[in-house]
């Protein structure tokens, strides 16, 4: 794991909107993996100017967004897949036909989790993960106690990020308790994460994903085993750290 401390999230979205200008103009056709969550919004604010303002090309690209929740209707203003469509891939010139998001509303939900791993697959999976961490390490919605090797299927959501995501919803009574996420070991199969963390209510997790034991309880511990892990932090996220 490579861990980069910056002064701020501006820094952070520029670091990283370069490793993805950097992958689409060595491969147009390159496969990114989008989260949502506040971290990632400086990177696709930056890779949006860039599209604009530079001509960065995403005709080719897919992406495959990391979780969504279930039951939220499509259109609903805080579905995953809206607000990657909203704060991201509506800003670029990516095909809408090649943004991929679980299907929350499906029928079969397993069913639907296996095809979205084989639609991965067939793409020849993911070649940079955008990735934040929750309070409590999860990464996707890979709650803590999650198996290292698991693939997309549901998941309940704990308590706490029931009530850190509250914040986008009306209330708590509204945040869905299930979801559908890309399991760890389907993240753990990018070619390259990098996980963004900013704002000292990440210290901690900070610190026991990247000196902590690699363990189920934390999550995000896994990418200590990932080949190609970038962690790009500001001050406030790295001040718990040895
Ligand atoms: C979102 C996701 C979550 C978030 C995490 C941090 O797709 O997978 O793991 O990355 O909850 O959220 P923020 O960035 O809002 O603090």
């Amino acid at each position: 794991m490579e861990i980069v401390i910056l002064t701020g999230s501006k820094q952070i979205g520029a670091l990283a909107a370069d490793a993805i200008e950097a992958l689409l103009r060595r491969k147009p056709n390159a496969v990114l993996g989008l989260a949502t969550g506040s971290s990632p919004l400086p990177v696709y604010d930056e890779l949006a100017r860039r599209h604009r303002e530079n001509g960065l090309d995403f005709s080719q690209a897919h992406a495959f967004a990391l979780d969504e929740y279930v039951g939220l209707e499509p259109g609903h203003h805080e579905s995953y897949r809206e607000v990657i469509r909203r704060e991201f891939t509506d800003k670029v010139n990516i095909d809408p036909a090649n943004v991929h998001s679980p299907d929350g509303m499906a029928a079969d939900l397993p069913a639907a989790c296996e095809a979205y791993e084989e639609t991965m697959r067939a793409l020849g999976g993911v070649d940079l993960q955008i990735l934040g961490v929750g309070t409590d390490g999860h990464i996707g919605f890979n709650e803590p106690g999650s198996s290292l090797a698991s693939r997309t299927r549901i998941k309940t959501l704990i308590e706490q990020t029931r009530k850190d995501n509250a914040r986008f919803f009306k209330n708590i009574d509204e945040v869905p308790h299930h979801v559908v996420t890309q399991g760890l070991g389907t993240i753990m199969d990018a070619r390259h994460v990098v996980l963004i963390a900013t704002g000292a209510q990440k210290a901690q997790a900070v610190r026991d994903f990247v000196e902590g034991p690699v363990a189920a309880i934390c999550a995000a511990s896994v990418l200590q085993m990932h080949q190609h892990a970038t962690i790009l932090i500001d001050e406030a996220a790295a001040s718990s750290l040895k």
